[in-house]
């Protein structure tokens, strides 16, 4: 049989990838796939470095939409990212017949609903292993693997930039303005890095695998979305004291009331096998009946890692190019008209454990007044440390502070968020709460 011909949209680090894991594993993919895969056509707006890149037997053009109207091609991959040209060369490709395979989580977390239904009015397979998590199949895992299961929570550290600078903040010490320099001029951090700090890139993927977790549809609007820009080396080196690691988690939970949907750092237990995923590695952890705890890690990012996911997904193309359209895996797991629309929860609505660390006054009573306000909202407190008032001071430079403070940390058992909100403001608004209150949400994934 011929080959299966691929058209590649971009050809930067992923695209580069691709193309040099599909041709040096050539033959081992064929024997796998039943048939070749060839990337013929390329499309990029550097049309001599691309050429330069994959030799002259390949089709280089700088117009994407020469790739989608060649005939031949079978399968369009998308490395564009962005919802802006990328999202219009997608739908053109799917008008146009072609499967297509996409790194692009954005795309899908806003505007999957839309693409997914071109896709399946068309016949054609859209495909996003790489989206989520880079080279860990969780794609896969969670649409085939854990098919039997109701998926009852997933966790996952899914942004490589922010767990690397999380690692080297929590062993140098050091806050994160600090960290996230040195990471740009490593190269781990991008020069403008808004989307992996503030938790946005996090959040498509932790979108993507609420839809395919709970069969409703992508809805990245209704994501609860903070990222680490407001952490301190202080409450990282608190909560280790107090057994926990903090991370930037993507975390989608099925409750009663509906769906939760959120990405925010977190202190877990330092001891959960999650806890100590550190640089830029990638780790999701799903939560099923039937199987119970699933862990899955690795390369969340990179050339070939990546390039390992958008091939596993041409394959799979390949073995289904030619099955009859409704036997095919559904796009988000779940039959097309068998989604459910089940609520994503407010994040007032969302229950969960807290740490808080209050700068304080250190006077006789304020402790007792800042319990009793968790006691008067029916929260409940599991742990109290008080840091130490020299500390604070060796830490303030000055030998003498001018009112005596210190840091109390307060551990609480679960509690809606809403009522945290009102507590905090009320503890806020005591005259000897003299910072404003740091806040992490915790969760114990056991
Ligand atoms: N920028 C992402 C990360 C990789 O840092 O993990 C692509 O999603």
């Amino acid at each position: 049989m011929k080959p299966i011909q691929v058209g590649l949209l971009g050809i930067g680090v992923v695209g580069s990838g691709t193309f040099n894991v599909l041709r040096r594993n050539q033959e081992e993919i064929k024997r796998r796939a039943g048939r070749g895969i060839e990337i013929t056509m390329v499309a990029d707006l550097n049309v001599a470095r691309a050429q330069e890149l994959v030799g002259p037997d390949v089709s280089v053009v700088s117009d994407a939409r020469a790739v989608i109207a060649n005939p031949d091609i079978d399968i369009v991959i998308e490395l564009i990212g962005g919802y802006g040209i990328a999202k219009t060369l997608v739908m053109e490709a799917i008008a146009a017949g072609k499967h297509v395979v996409t790194a692009n989580k954005a795309l899908l977390a806003v505007h999957g609903t839309e693409i997914f239904a071109a896709a399946s009015a068309r016949g054609v397979m859209v495909a996003f292993e790489a989206a989520v998590a880079g080279g860990i199949p969780i794609i896969k895992a969670l649409r085939e693997g854990l098919t039997a299961n109701s998926i009852q929570w997933i966790a996952g550290i899914i942004n490589g930039t922010t767990n690397f600078i999380l690692s080297e903040m929590r062993d140098k010490g050091l806050d994160f303005g600090v960290v996230l320099k040195e990471a740009q001029r490593l190269g781990y951090a991008e020069a403008d890095p808004t989307f992996d700090i503030e938790g946005v890139d996090a959040a498509h993927k932790a979108t993507i695998m609420s839809a395919i977790a709970f069969g409703i549809p992508v809805q990245f609007d209704k994501a609860y979305v903070e990222g680490i820009t407001k952490l301190g080396a202080a409450d990282i080196r608190y909560a280790e004291q107090l057994g926990y690691r903090i991370k930037l988690l993507g975390i989608t939970k099925r409750t009663h009331n509906g769906i939760e949907l959120r990405v925010h750092p977190c202190l877990i237990p330092a001891k959960r096998l999650i806890a100590n995923v550190e640089g830029a590695m990638n780790a999701v952890v799903v939560q099923g009946d039937a199987v119970g705890t699933t862990l899955y890690y690795g390369k969340g990012a990179g050339s070939e890692p990546t390039a390992s996911a958008v091939i596993a997904d041409l394959v799979d193309i390949t073995r289904l190019h030619t099955a009859d359209a409704a036997q095919r895996v559904p796009h988000l797991a779940f039959q097309p008209n068998a989604l459910s629309n089940t609520p994503v929860l407010p994040m007032g609505e969302v229950v969960t454990s807290y740490y808080l660390r209050l700068r304080v006054a250190d006077e006789t009573g304020v402790l007792a007044r800042v319990t009793g306000l968790l006691a008067e909202a029916g929260i409940s407190i599991d742990a109290v440390l008080q840091r130490e008032a020299d500390e604070i001071r060796s830490e303030s430079g000055s030998g003498q502070l001018q009112v005596p403070q210190t840091d109390v940390i307060i551990l609480t058992h679960d509690c809606v968020e809403a009522k945290m909100n009102a507590a905090i403001a009320q503890m806020q608004a005591l005259p000897t709460v003299l910072e404003p209150i740091t806040r992490i949400r915790k969760e114990e994934l056991a």
